[in-house]
């Protein structure tokens, strides 16, 4: 808590001011990291990845909102994966991190639009091959798949970027409490041409099909 006091209070005398925006962009699991299963986790594990990837986002919001930091009609945005509405396999304890986080946004953002007139969402993002994303088992297996599910394609790091600039502009000043998809369609997605190709070669050496 004093680290995010001390950033938020050294932002402020660095901007003379309030700021504009926050962007959360923090995840870590242990489990993940250590190859432990979702059926064997280790509770001190699992603990820490809620911490790392969900309550700091509370812990930022609660210190923002006490320090008064955020001007009206300002914006904070977190990086959330479908993960927290489907189980994809490997993505261990992660999935329900960002479930956690997605309902922090919603649960401060009544608060913060109610009191401060500050907007708060989460973005689901594609899988991006980042060093957190690497991390995951399967992880471009996961990638490969997605990008054949999603009839955009996936979405890349640049592309998140700019969607989260859309979100900190004056354009979506109404936009709070959501958690909005930018993957290129996947989520809404149950099986696309592309997939069942790929997937249908998969058994051609295969005499049981
Ligand atoms: N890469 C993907 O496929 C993907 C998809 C959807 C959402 N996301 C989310 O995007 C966000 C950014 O991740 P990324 O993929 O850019 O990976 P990344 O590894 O580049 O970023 C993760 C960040 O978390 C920080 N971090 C980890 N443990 C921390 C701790 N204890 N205290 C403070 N910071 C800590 C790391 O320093 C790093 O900057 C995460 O919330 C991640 O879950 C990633």
């Amino acid at each position: 808590m004093d680290e995010i006091e001390n950033l938020l209070t050294e932002s402020m005398r660095i901007f003379n001011g309030k700021f504009d925006f926050i962007l959360h962009s923090i995840g870590m699991s242990p489990n993940v990291r250590k190859d432990i299963p979702y059926e064997n986790t280790s509770y001190e594990n699992m603990l820490k990845t809620f911490d790392i990837s969900a309550l700091s986002f509370h812990r930022v919001l609660q210190t923002a909102y006490r320090l008064d930091s955020i001007r009206e009609w300002g914006s904070v945005v977190a990086l959330s994966y479908v993960a927290a509405q489907r189980t994809l396999s490997g993505y261990n304890d992660m999935g329900d991190a960002k479930a956690l986080l997605e309902s922090i946004a919603r649960s401060f953002g009544y608060i913060y639009g109610r009191d401060r007139k500050v907007r708060v969402n989460t973005v689901s993002q594609s899988p991006t091959a980042t060093t957190a994303g690497s991390g995951i088992h399967g992880f471009e297996s996961l990638i490969d798949f997605s990008e054949r599910m999603s009839p955009l394609g996936n979405a890349t790091a640049e592309e998140c970027a700019d969607y989260c600039v859309t979100l900190f502009s004056d354009l979506t000043r109404k936009v709070t409490m959501q958690n909005l998809f930018h993957d290129g369609g996947f989520s809404n997605m149950g099986m696309s041409l592309r997939a069942i190709e790929q997937y249908q070669k998969s058994f051609e050496d295969c005499n049981d099909k």
